[in-house]
Protein backbone atom coordinates (compact mmCIF):
# COMPACT_ATOMS: atom_id res chain seq x y z
CA UNK A 1 0.00 0.00 0.00
CA UNK A 2 1.24 3.18 -1.09
CA UNK A 3 1.10 6.90 0.94
CA UNK A 4 -0.58 9.16 -0.83
CA UNK A 5 1.71 12.65 -0.70
CA UNK A 6 0.52 16.29 -2.34
CA UNK A 7 3.96 17.12 -4.16
CA UNK A 8 2.36 20.45 -5.23
CA UNK A 9 0.07 23.41 -5.30
CA UNK A 10 -0.77 26.09 -7.80
CA UNK A 11 -4.15 27.93 -8.43
CA UNK A 12 -5.55 31.46 -10.48
CA UNK A 13 -7.88 34.45 -9.93
CA UNK A 14 -9.41 36.14 -12.76
CA UNK A 15 -7.81 39.60 -13.10
CA UNK A 16 -11.46 41.48 -12.91
CA UNK A 17 -12.54 42.44 -9.65
CA UNK A 18 -15.61 43.12 -8.16
CA UNK A 19 -16.06 45.33 -4.76
CA UNK A 20 -18.77 45.61 -2.20
CA UNK A 21 -18.94 49.22 -3.46
CA UNK A 22 -19.33 48.06 -6.42
CA UNK A 23 -22.68 45.80 -5.68
CA UNK A 24 -23.73 49.46 -3.68
CA UNK A 25 -25.26 51.00 -7.00
CA UNK A 26 -27.16 47.90 -8.40
CA UNK A 27 -28.49 45.91 -5.16
CA UNK A 28 -30.03 47.20 -1.90
CA UNK A 29 -27.15 46.57 0.12
CA UNK A 30 -23.72 48.56 1.88
CA UNK A 31 -20.41 47.25 2.13
CA UNK A 32 -20.39 47.55 5.67
CA UNK A 33 -23.56 44.57 5.89
CA UNK A 34 -21.49 42.47 3.75
CA UNK A 35 -17.99 42.68 5.15
CA UNK A 36 -19.81 42.86 8.91
CA UNK A 37 -21.70 39.60 8.20
CA UNK A 38 -19.24 37.86 6.08
CA UNK A 39 -15.61 39.10 5.97
CA UNK A 40 -15.70 39.83 2.52
CA UNK A 41 -14.36 42.47 0.90
CA UNK A 42 -14.12 41.73 -2.82
CA UNK A 43 -14.18 38.77 -5.03
CA UNK A 44 -12.95 37.97 -8.62
CA UNK A 45 -14.63 37.42 -11.82
CA UNK A 46 -14.15 35.95 -15.01
CA UNK A 47 -14.34 37.69 -18.24
CA UNK A 48 -16.35 36.53 -21.41
CA UNK A 49 -13.18 34.41 -22.61
CA UNK A 50 -12.49 32.35 -19.74
CA UNK A 51 -14.21 29.21 -18.53
CA UNK A 52 -14.03 27.10 -15.86
CA UNK A 53 -11.58 24.69 -17.33
CA UNK A 54 -9.06 27.79 -19.00
CA UNK A 55 -8.84 28.86 -14.67
CA UNK A 56 -8.15 25.05 -14.21
CA UNK A 57 -5.46 24.82 -16.52
CA UNK A 58 -3.81 27.72 -15.20
CA UNK A 59 -4.02 26.44 -12.01
CA UNK A 60 -2.68 22.98 -12.72
CA UNK A 61 -0.09 24.03 -14.78
CA UNK A 62 1.37 26.42 -11.55
CA UNK A 63 0.64 22.99 -9.72
CA UNK A 64 2.87 20.61 -12.01
CA UNK A 65 5.37 23.11 -12.33
CA UNK A 66 5.87 23.25 -8.42
CA UNK A 67 5.76 18.93 -8.10
CA UNK A 68 8.39 19.20 -11.59
CA UNK A 69 6.11 16.90 -13.36
CA UNK A 70 5.09 17.25 -17.32
CA UNK A 71 1.48 16.87 -17.58
CA UNK A 72 2.00 13.85 -19.25
CA UNK A 73 3.46 12.03 -16.52
CA UNK A 74 -0.26 12.64 -15.05
CA UNK A 75 -2.49 9.34 -14.78
CA UNK A 76 -5.72 11.04 -13.15
CA UNK A 77 -7.57 13.88 -13.53
CA UNK A 78 -9.97 15.00 -11.35
CA UNK A 79 -11.84 18.49 -11.22
CA UNK A 80 -13.90 19.17 -8.28
CA UNK A 81 -16.94 21.79 -9.99
CA UNK A 82 -20.34 22.97 -9.49
CA UNK A 83 -20.01 25.51 -12.56
CA UNK A 84 -18.38 23.28 -15.30
CA UNK A 85 -17.97 24.73 -18.75
CA UNK A 86 -20.62 21.95 -20.42
CA UNK A 87 -23.01 19.34 -18.66
CA UNK A 88 -21.20 16.74 -20.48
CA UNK A 89 -17.84 15.99 -21.45
CA UNK A 90 -16.34 17.28 -17.81
CA UNK A 91 -14.42 20.00 -17.45
CA UNK A 92 -11.49 17.07 -16.40
CA UNK A 93 -12.03 15.81 -20.00
CA UNK A 94 -11.31 19.37 -21.61
CA UNK A 95 -8.81 20.17 -19.24
CA UNK A 96 -6.65 17.17 -20.25
CA UNK A 97 -6.63 18.17 -23.36
CA UNK A 98 -5.81 22.06 -22.80
CA UNK A 99 -3.16 20.23 -20.85
CA UNK A 100 -1.95 17.26 -23.25
CA UNK A 101 -2.12 14.67 -20.73
CA UNK A 102 -4.34 12.47 -22.77
CA UNK A 103 -4.83 8.93 -21.92
CA UNK A 104 -5.39 8.36 -17.95
CA UNK A 105 -8.84 8.80 -16.15
CA UNK A 106 -10.69 11.86 -16.06
CA UNK A 107 -13.93 12.99 -14.38
CA UNK A 108 -15.82 15.74 -12.43
CA UNK A 109 -16.82 15.29 -9.15
CA UNK A 110 -20.04 17.34 -8.09
CA UNK A 111 -19.84 17.63 -4.28
CA UNK A 112 -20.45 21.73 -4.36
CA UNK A 113 -18.71 23.34 -2.00
CA UNK A 114 -16.81 20.63 -0.48
CA UNK A 115 -15.80 19.09 -3.92
CA UNK A 116 -12.13 19.63 -3.37
CA UNK A 117 -11.82 17.34 -0.22
CA UNK A 118 -14.03 15.10 -2.49
CA UNK A 119 -12.08 14.64 -5.10
CA UNK A 120 -8.50 14.83 -3.26
CA UNK A 121 -10.31 11.52 -1.01
CA UNK A 122 -11.15 9.96 -3.97
CA UNK A 123 -7.13 10.27 -5.56
CA UNK A 124 -5.87 9.28 -2.36
CA UNK A 125 -7.51 6.19 -2.36
CA UNK A 126 -6.97 5.75 -6.21
CA UNK A 127 -3.29 6.32 -5.39
CA UNK A 128 -3.72 4.40 -2.28
CA UNK A 129 -4.89 1.20 -4.46
CA UNK A 130 -2.40 1.30 -6.71
CA UNK A 131 -4.69 2.36 -9.43
CA UNK A 132 -2.97 5.94 -10.04
CA UNK A 133 0.48 7.19 -9.32
CA UNK A 134 0.38 10.93 -10.57
CA UNK A 135 -2.63 12.63 -9.98
CA UNK A 136 -4.26 15.95 -10.68
CA UNK A 137 -7.01 17.44 -8.25
CA UNK A 138 -8.14 20.94 -9.03
CA UNK A 139 -10.91 23.07 -8.24
CA UNK A 140 -12.63 25.67 -10.69
CA UNK A 141 -15.84 27.37 -10.31
CA UNK A 142 -17.47 30.13 -12.43
CA UNK A 143 -19.73 30.73 -9.87
CA UNK A 144 -20.81 34.27 -11.76
CA UNK A 145 -22.16 32.05 -14.33
CA UNK A 146 -25.04 30.75 -11.71
CA UNK A 147 -25.56 33.93 -9.42
CA UNK A 148 -28.94 35.43 -9.79
CA UNK A 149 -27.50 39.06 -9.79
CA UNK A 150 -30.74 40.12 -8.30
CA UNK A 151 -30.55 38.24 -4.91
CA UNK A 152 -28.52 40.38 -2.34
CA UNK A 153 -28.56 37.64 0.02
CA UNK A 154 -26.61 34.77 -2.27
CA UNK A 155 -24.94 36.86 -4.99
CA UNK A 156 -22.49 39.20 -3.07
CA UNK A 157 -20.47 35.86 -1.14
CA UNK A 158 -19.39 34.35 -3.99
CA UNK A 159 -16.40 34.80 -6.29
CA UNK A 160 -14.63 32.90 -9.16
CA UNK A 161 -11.31 31.16 -9.30
CA UNK A 162 -9.03 27.91 -9.32
CA UNK A 163 -7.10 25.79 -7.13
CA UNK A 164 -5.19 22.50 -7.85
CA UNK A 165 -2.84 20.03 -6.62
CA UNK A 166 -0.78 17.35 -7.52
CA UNK A 167 -0.82 14.40 -5.37
CA UNK A 168 1.79 11.51 -5.91
CA UNK A 169 2.24 7.81 -4.57
CA UNK A 170 5.00 8.27 -1.90
CA UNK A 171 6.48 6.18 0.56
CA UNK A 172 6.46 9.02 2.93
CA UNK A 173 3.49 9.78 5.21
CA UNK A 174 0.82 12.67 3.00
CA UNK A 175 -2.52 12.58 2.97
CA UNK A 176 -3.17 11.37 6.51
CA UNK A 177 -7.08 10.79 6.02
CA UNK A 178 -10.06 12.16 4.25
CA UNK A 179 -13.75 12.12 5.35
CA UNK A 180 -16.75 12.97 3.09
CA UNK A 181 -20.32 12.89 4.40
CA UNK A 182 -23.90 14.06 3.38
CA UNK A 183 -27.12 14.27 4.27
CA UNK A 184 -29.78 14.66 1.16
CA UNK A 185 -32.49 15.89 3.32
CA UNK A 186 -31.20 19.49 3.03
CA UNK A 187 -31.07 19.54 -1.06
CA UNK A 188 -33.83 21.92 -1.07
CA UNK A 189 -31.58 24.78 1.06
CA UNK A 190 -29.17 25.51 -1.48
CA UNK A 191 -29.33 24.47 -4.92
CA UNK A 192 -28.62 25.18 -8.88
CA UNK A 193 -31.95 23.75 -10.80
CA UNK A 194 -30.77 22.17 -14.15
CA UNK A 195 -31.65 24.58 -17.19
CA UNK A 196 -32.20 21.37 -19.49
CA UNK A 197 -35.34 20.51 -18.46
CA UNK A 198 -38.00 18.35 -20.57
CA UNK A 199 -35.15 19.30 -23.30
CA UNK A 200 -36.33 22.54 -22.99
CA UNK A 201 -33.67 25.70 -22.08
CA UNK A 202 -35.23 27.24 -19.53
CA UNK A 203 -32.17 29.54 -18.80
CA UNK A 204 -33.56 31.60 -16.31
CA UNK A 205 -34.28 28.77 -13.32
CA UNK A 206 -30.33 27.85 -13.62
CA UNK A 207 -29.88 30.47 -10.89
CA UNK A 208 -28.37 29.58 -7.16
CA UNK A 209 -31.23 29.71 -4.60
CA UNK A 210 -29.47 30.17 -1.25
CA UNK A 211 -31.64 29.77 2.20
CA UNK A 212 -28.29 31.16 3.84
CA UNK A 213 -29.58 31.66 7.37
CA UNK A 214 -30.64 27.84 7.73
CA UNK A 215 -27.22 26.95 6.02
CA UNK A 216 -25.59 29.11 8.27
CA UNK A 217 -26.82 27.01 11.27
CA UNK A 218 -26.47 23.21 10.11
CA UNK A 219 -22.71 24.45 8.61
CA UNK A 220 -21.38 26.09 11.98
CA UNK A 221 -22.92 22.63 13.76
CA UNK A 222 -21.50 20.45 11.58
CA UNK A 223 -18.14 21.74 10.87
CA UNK A 224 -17.36 21.37 14.79
CA UNK A 225 -18.38 18.07 14.74
CA UNK A 226 -15.92 16.92 11.31
CA UNK A 227 -13.27 18.89 13.40
CA UNK A 228 -12.99 16.56 16.52
CA UNK A 229 -13.92 13.10 13.78
CA UNK A 230 -11.24 13.74 12.29
CA UNK A 231 -8.77 14.44 14.86
CA UNK A 232 -10.31 11.04 16.48
CA UNK A 233 -9.39 8.99 13.44
CA UNK A 234 -5.81 10.09 13.54
CA UNK A 235 -5.38 9.97 17.67
CA UNK A 236 -4.05 13.46 17.62
CA UNK A 237 -4.81 16.13 19.61
CA UNK A 238 -6.06 19.82 19.15
CA UNK A 239 -2.81 21.29 19.48
CA UNK A 240 -1.21 18.75 16.79
CA UNK A 241 -2.30 20.65 14.26
CA UNK A 242 -0.34 23.34 12.72
CA UNK A 243 -2.88 25.45 10.07
CA UNK A 244 -6.74 25.10 9.34
CA UNK A 245 -7.88 25.66 6.29
CA UNK A 246 -11.33 26.15 6.00
CA UNK A 247 -13.95 26.47 3.40
CA UNK A 248 -14.26 30.42 2.42
CA UNK A 249 -17.57 30.74 3.23
CA UNK A 250 -18.46 33.18 6.53
CA UNK A 251 -15.79 34.45 8.51
CA UNK A 252 -18.23 33.84 11.54
CA UNK A 253 -18.03 29.89 10.53
CA UNK A 254 -14.40 30.03 10.21
CA UNK A 255 -14.10 31.88 13.60
CA UNK A 256 -16.43 29.30 15.46
CA UNK A 257 -15.07 26.72 13.52
CA UNK A 258 -11.18 27.55 14.97
CA UNK A 259 -12.67 28.50 18.85
CA UNK A 260 -13.79 24.43 18.82
CA UNK A 261 -10.42 23.63 17.83
CA UNK A 262 -8.62 26.45 20.44
CA UNK A 263 -6.70 27.44 16.85
CA UNK A 264 -5.87 31.11 17.27
CA UNK A 265 -7.03 32.90 14.19
CA UNK A 266 -3.12 33.41 13.00
CA UNK A 267 -3.10 29.99 11.87
CA UNK A 268 -6.58 30.11 9.98
CA UNK A 269 -5.52 30.51 6.25
CA UNK A 270 -8.13 33.20 5.14
CA UNK A 271 -8.72 34.21 1.95
CA UNK A 272 -12.35 35.22 2.20
CA UNK A 273 -11.83 39.02 2.22
CA UNK A 274 -10.59 38.93 -1.06
CA UNK A 275 -11.15 36.23 -2.68
CA UNK A 276 -14.91 35.42 -1.19
CA UNK A 277 -17.01 32.16 -1.40
CA UNK A 278 -15.15 30.10 -4.46
CA UNK A 279 -16.75 26.72 -3.68
CA UNK A 280 -14.63 23.97 -4.64
CA UNK A 281 -11.84 26.17 -5.02
CA UNK A 282 -11.71 27.70 -1.94
CA UNK A 283 -9.76 25.27 -0.20
CA UNK A 284 -6.92 24.56 -3.15
CA UNK A 285 -6.82 28.54 -3.54
CA UNK A 286 -5.78 28.73 0.41
CA UNK A 287 -3.52 26.11 0.35
CA UNK A 288 -1.75 27.43 -2.66
CA UNK A 289 -1.33 31.12 -1.08
CA UNK A 290 -0.10 30.17 2.33
CA UNK A 291 2.10 27.54 0.82
CA UNK A 292 3.90 30.08 -2.19
CA UNK A 293 4.01 33.03 0.99
CA UNK A 294 6.24 30.19 2.81
CA UNK A 295 3.99 29.73 5.83
CA UNK A 296 3.02 26.53 5.48
CA UNK A 297 6.16 24.88 5.53
CA UNK A 298 6.66 21.11 5.03
CA UNK A 299 6.32 18.71 7.59
CA UNK A 300 3.77 20.38 9.36
CA UNK A 301 0.08 18.94 10.14
CA UNK A 302 -2.82 20.91 8.18
CA UNK A 303 -6.59 20.44 8.79
CA UNK A 304 -8.97 21.06 6.04
CA UNK A 305 -12.89 21.22 6.01
CA UNK A 306 -15.88 22.29 3.44
CA UNK A 307 -19.60 22.52 3.69
CA UNK A 308 -21.67 22.98 0.88
CA UNK A 309 -25.00 22.19 -1.26
CA UNK A 310 -26.49 18.80 -0.63
CA UNK A 311 -25.56 19.19 2.31
CA UNK A 312 -21.78 17.24 1.61
CA UNK A 313 -19.36 17.96 4.27
CA UNK A 314 -15.36 16.97 4.54
CA UNK A 315 -12.36 16.98 5.85
CA UNK A 316 -8.57 16.07 5.17
CA UNK A 317 -5.70 15.94 7.57
CA UNK A 318 -2.39 16.20 5.91
CA UNK A 319 0.85 15.71 6.28
CA UNK A 320 3.13 18.87 4.12
O1 LIG B 1 -20.53 27.81 0.78
C1 LIG B 1 -21.60 26.95 0.87
C2 LIG B 1 -22.39 27.10 2.07
N1 LIG B 1 -22.88 28.44 2.24
C3 LIG B 1 -22.73 29.04 3.41
O2 LIG B 1 -22.11 28.49 4.27
C4 LIG B 1 -23.42 30.35 3.61
C5 LIG B 1 -23.96 30.41 5.00
N2 LIG B 1 -24.79 31.58 5.26
C6 LIG B 1 -24.29 32.81 5.44
O3 LIG B 1 -23.10 33.04 5.29
C7 LIG B 1 -25.22 33.89 5.91
O4 LIG B 1 -26.48 33.31 6.22
C8 LIG B 1 -25.45 35.05 4.86
C9 LIG B 1 -24.20 35.90 4.78
C10 LIG B 1 -25.77 34.49 3.50
C11 LIG B 1 -26.60 35.94 5.33
O5 LIG B 1 -26.31 36.45 6.63
P1 LIG B 1 -27.38 36.31 7.81
O6 LIG B 1 -26.80 37.01 8.96
O7 LIG B 1 -27.72 34.87 7.97
O8 LIG B 1 -28.61 37.14 7.24
P2 LIG B 1 -30.12 36.68 7.03
O9 LIG B 1 -30.23 35.79 5.82
O10 LIG B 1 -30.69 36.18 8.32
O11 LIG B 1 -30.79 38.05 6.69
C12 LIG B 1 -30.87 39.13 7.66
C13 LIG B 1 -31.38 40.39 6.95
C14 LIG B 1 -32.62 40.14 6.08
O12 LIG B 1 -33.43 41.28 6.17
P3 LIG B 1 -34.73 41.31 7.14
O13 LIG B 1 -35.60 40.20 6.67
O14 LIG B 1 -34.19 41.09 8.51
O15 LIG B 1 -35.28 42.67 6.90
C15 LIG B 1 -32.06 40.06 4.69
O16 LIG B 1 -33.00 40.41 3.70
O17 LIG B 1 -30.37 40.87 6.06
C16 LIG B 1 -30.94 41.07 4.75
N3 LIG B 1 -29.90 40.88 3.74
C17 LIG B 1 -29.13 41.87 3.30
N4 LIG B 1 -29.08 43.18 3.61
C18 LIG B 1 -28.16 43.93 2.97
C19 LIG B 1 -29.55 39.73 3.12
N5 LIG B 1 -28.57 39.98 2.26
C20 LIG B 1 -28.27 41.30 2.35
C21 LIG B 1 -27.34 42.13 1.71
N6 LIG B 1 -27.33 43.43 2.06
N7 LIG B 1 -26.48 41.68 0.78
Amino acid sequence: MFNAKITGTGSYLPEKVVTNKDFESILETTDEWIYSRTGIKQRHVIDEKESVSSMAEIASNNALEAAGLDASEIDLIIVATSSSDRVFPSTACILQNRLGANGGAAFDVQAACSGFIYALGIATQFIKAGGAKKALVVGSEANSRILDYSDRSSCVIFGDGAGAVVVEASEEPGILSTHMNADGQYQDLLYVNNPIKDQKQEGDQAFMTMHGNDVYKVAVKTLSRVVDETLEANNMDKSDVDWLIPHQANIRIISSVAKKLNMPMEKVVLTIENQANTSAASVPLALDQAVRDGRIKKGEIVLMEAFGGGFVWGSALVKM
